[in-house]
């Protein structure tokens, strides 16, 4: 079911990882005119942005700017209301995130989609399991467990027979990055991975989501904070009021341009302003 063929991790060596993703060619996933509407707020106005295999894509933005809508919208909870998404430049519906799991997105929330009181080899599978006849193939389930969290480096959990309710919220948030990693996801989205974290944590999370992109893993990242997006981000994009203020590589920007395009929509340098003038006269779509 899940795509495994054609994964830029798997054809070369980690260290080859995010300089040459740059001649990757056309970008894993393209959202084109998106629009999302709730009654008469228009949440997400003609959104448009590239998202590179191999590359870490931060989405920032004010309070109700649009990302989570934006990220449902990519992961089959909500489908937009136009526009149109490609992926390998074919055009799809992701409906569910069913559909978006068949195409190997993978969203990880912090606090969701894993169970307390299961351990960590039990979540990685959930209902996936490998099976003797009717026995668990437990054996394969951990050596793919430990396969894939040795794979990203992480260290710091004690035993993966650990109940994922005893973890921490950067141990978790790397159980589930392992988790989508294991099955193949080609683009991991993220919302806010680093909010309820300390300090120590929010640098095991930088790590992983940076291990990601050196996989070939094309990776969405949501983030408040700008100390972490400036240390983990290729590219960058800001959504204000519903539309792309601005998008590009995050060389092209310091904090405080950033600031300025999250607060105002624009900023002294170089970009297209969208004004909230031009935005309330902005026709809904009908
Ligand atoms: N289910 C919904 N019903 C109605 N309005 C919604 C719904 N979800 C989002 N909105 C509205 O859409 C806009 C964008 O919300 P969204 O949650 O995407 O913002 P956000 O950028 O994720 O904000 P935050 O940084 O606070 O998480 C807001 O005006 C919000 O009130
Ligand atoms: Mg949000």
């Amino acid at each position: 079911m899940m795509q495994t063929s054609d994964r830029n991790g798997d054809s070369r060596p980690a260290s080859a990882g995010r300089e040459s993703a740059h001649q990757a060619g056309a970008p894993l996933l393209q959202l084109r005119g998106i629009e999302k509407h709730f009654g008469s707020v228009r949440a997400l106005r003609n959104v448009s942005l590239d998202i590179p295999a191999g590359q870490v894509t931060a989405l920032v933005g004010d309070n109700g700017a649009g990302k989570s809508t934006l990220i449902k919208a990519v992961s089959g909870i909500s489908e937009p209301d136009g526009g149109q998404l490609l992926w390998e430049s074919r055009p799809v519906h992701i409906r569910s995130p069913k559909d978006a799991a068949g195409l190997g997105i993978a969203t990880v929330y912090q606090d969701l989609a894993l169970c307390d009181n299961l351990d960590i080899v039990a979540n990685m599978f959930l209902g996936r399991e490998p099976r003797h006849g009717v026995l668990l193939d437990e054996a394969s389930m951990v050596r793919g467990a430990t396969k894939a969290l040795a794979d990203l480096s992480v260290v710091t959990v004690r035993s993966i027979r650990q109940a994922v309710g005893s973890l921490s919220g950067g141990q978790r948030q790397a159980v589930a990055v392992a988790k989508a990693v294991m099955w193949n996801a080609r683009l991991v989205i993220m919302d806010e991975p680093t909010a309820a974290l300390g300090v120590t944590q929010t640098g095991v999370v930088i790590d992983l989501i940076k291990a990601l992109a050196d996989r070939g893993v094309a990776v969405l990242v949501v983030s408040h904070n700008l100390n972490d997006v400036f240390a983990v981000a290729d590219r960058l994009a800001v959504l204000y009021l519903g539309t792309i203020a601005s998008e590009g590589a995050i060389a092209e920007y310091d904090p405080q341009r950033v600031v300025e395009l999250i607060t105002t929509g624009e900023s002294a340098m170089r970009d297209q302003p969208v004004t909230p003038s031009t935005i309330a006269t902005a026709r809904p779509e009908g």
